[in-house]
């Protein structure tokens, strides 16, 4: 991709000596212009004065005025898949500019200012297929100012920015912000140095410019078209933001002790188990297709929540709310009824309460303890895991499946028998 991004402040001169300004450092652009770089992309750095030096690798334009950045940005964005604009650009200016320093005693005492152009909205109607991303540096009313002006600016995404705390917005390391997107979802990331913040944002753009082009969708151009391309376009974010499953590691080794089994491994292993071990659930008419459904879908709020490993009693505390808030942003990249699906699913496996979750539970609680086992206890070891405790966590296996609880408590017995498990 090919980035502009537009950092720093703007100052608009009073008088060859004099301007108006505000105290963006420019840092939060920097990370941003560092980050793209960072990630292979082609970058250009639209900046106000700063004291950053120039960033290895990206082409800096230096600008003074929010008429000189908006020249410039006019100018560069055609070449441009993306444009992240975290420049403060000044509102105003003064509407006369002397070209001589104004006398102390010739200066009248009330300054007047005109409207700057707004940069995101002269552009507007050139943004076609292009990422817009546009922040909002607020004091309060954040997410509802936040809002308005993705909308009015016709932004992609709007970064807003909480700039009421010390820690946050302007001139420091660290900045806390939601990533609002046009299509309603937001995503609040904690408090970070810039630096992650920037890459989040070059992520989130990256994802928007993988989109599926309305234009490649079938039968595009009537209303039900479209609607199949919006729906496409949205599967399409959720199907690549899954493929972060594969990062998410458990503490469980494969069978051959090589490496340690990621989530989406793990979600595979139940699906194949599932369709195979049906015959051993307890309620003999339960709905496999939604036994399959529900393991391929558990695990994926972890991309957010990270894996907790069940016998850590203290990573466990907070894990309910943390893979809540996971669930509202992953699922909430699908249309609104698949959005709907994927929560019941997922609600219904934490509940174990219908015949198709108990067994769906047992089947996620027998295949660690078949790894363990299999690897000769190693992770037990590591973790201080004792029988009875084991015994403990997976008893509600029987729930879901008694032939499977009897087979797992056989090979409880034999891990214990051979010095993989301490009593
Ligand atoms: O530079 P730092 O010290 O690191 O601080 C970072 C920051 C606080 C400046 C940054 O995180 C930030 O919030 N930048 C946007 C500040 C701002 O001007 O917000 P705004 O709500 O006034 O503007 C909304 C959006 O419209 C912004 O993307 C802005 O670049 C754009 N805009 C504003 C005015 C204008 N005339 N033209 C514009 O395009």
């Amino acid at each position: 991709m090919r980035v502009l991004v537009t950092a720093g402040p703007t100052r608009e001169f009073i008088d060859p000596v004099r301007f108006i300004s505000n105290r963006s450092s420019g840092k939060m652009g920097y990370a941003v212009a560092v980050a793209a770089r960072d990630r292979g992309h082609e970058v250009v750095l639209v900046s106000g004065p700063v004291a950053l030096p120039p960033p290895a690798g990206i082409r800096v334009i230096k600008v003074v005025s929010a008429a000189d950045m908006l020249a410039v940005v006019s100018e560069q964005l055609d070449a441009c898949d993306a444009l992240v604009m975290a420049a403060a650009v000044a509102d105003w200016r003064p509407a006369e500019v002397s070209g001589q320093k104004v006398k102390k005693r010739d200066a009248a005492t009330e300054l007047k200012l005109v409207p700057t152009a707004d940069i995101l909205l002269t552009l507007k109607p050139r943004k076609g297929d292009r990422v817009f991303v546009g922040f909002a540096a607020e004091t309060t009313g954040m997410e509802a100012e936040a809002r308005r002006k993705l909308s009015d600016k016709g932004l992609d995404m709007i970064v807003a920015n909480d700039v009421s705390q010390p820690d946050a917005g302007f001139d420091v390391e660290t900045n806390r912000v939601v990533l609002i997107a046009a299509e309603g979802t937001a995503q609040a990331l904690p408090l970070m140095p810039k630096r992650e913040v920037a890459a989040e944002i070059i992520e989130w753009v990256e994802r928007a410019n993988r989109r599926v082009p309305a234009a490649l969708a079938p039968a595009c151009g009537s209303r039900a078209g479209d609607e199949s391309a919006r729906r496409l376009s949205r599967q399409w974010d959720f199907i690549r933001e899954i493929d972060k499953l594969k990062r998410v590691l458990r503490r469980t080794l494969l069978m051959d002790g090589s490496r340690y089994e990621n989530d989406a491994e793990h979600s595979w292993h139940l699906a194949v188990m599932a369709v195979l071990l049906r015959e051993h659930a307890n309620e003999p008419g339960l709905d496999i297709g939604r036994v399959i459904r529900m393991v391929l879908v558990h695990d994926i709020v972890e991309i957010d929540a990270g894996d907790t490993y069940c016998y850590d009693e203290k990573g466990n505390v907070g894990k309910v709310e943390r893979e809540k808030v996971a669930a509202d942003r992953l699922f909430g990249l699908l249309p609104g009824d698949q959005k709907t699906e994927m929560m019941a699913l997922w609600d219904e496996f934490e509940a174990r309460a219908t015949p198709e979750a108990k067994f769906a539970a047992a089947l996620d609680r027998v295949q660690p303890l078949m790894h363990n086992h299999g690897t000769g206890g190693v992770v037990w070891k590591a973790h201080g895991v004792k029988a009875g405790k084991v015994i403990e966590r997976n008893r509600h296996v029987e729930e879901g499946s008694l032939r499977i609880w009897e087979f797992a408590e056989s090979m409880i017995r034999d891990a214990v028998k051979r010095g993989y498990l301490e009593e």
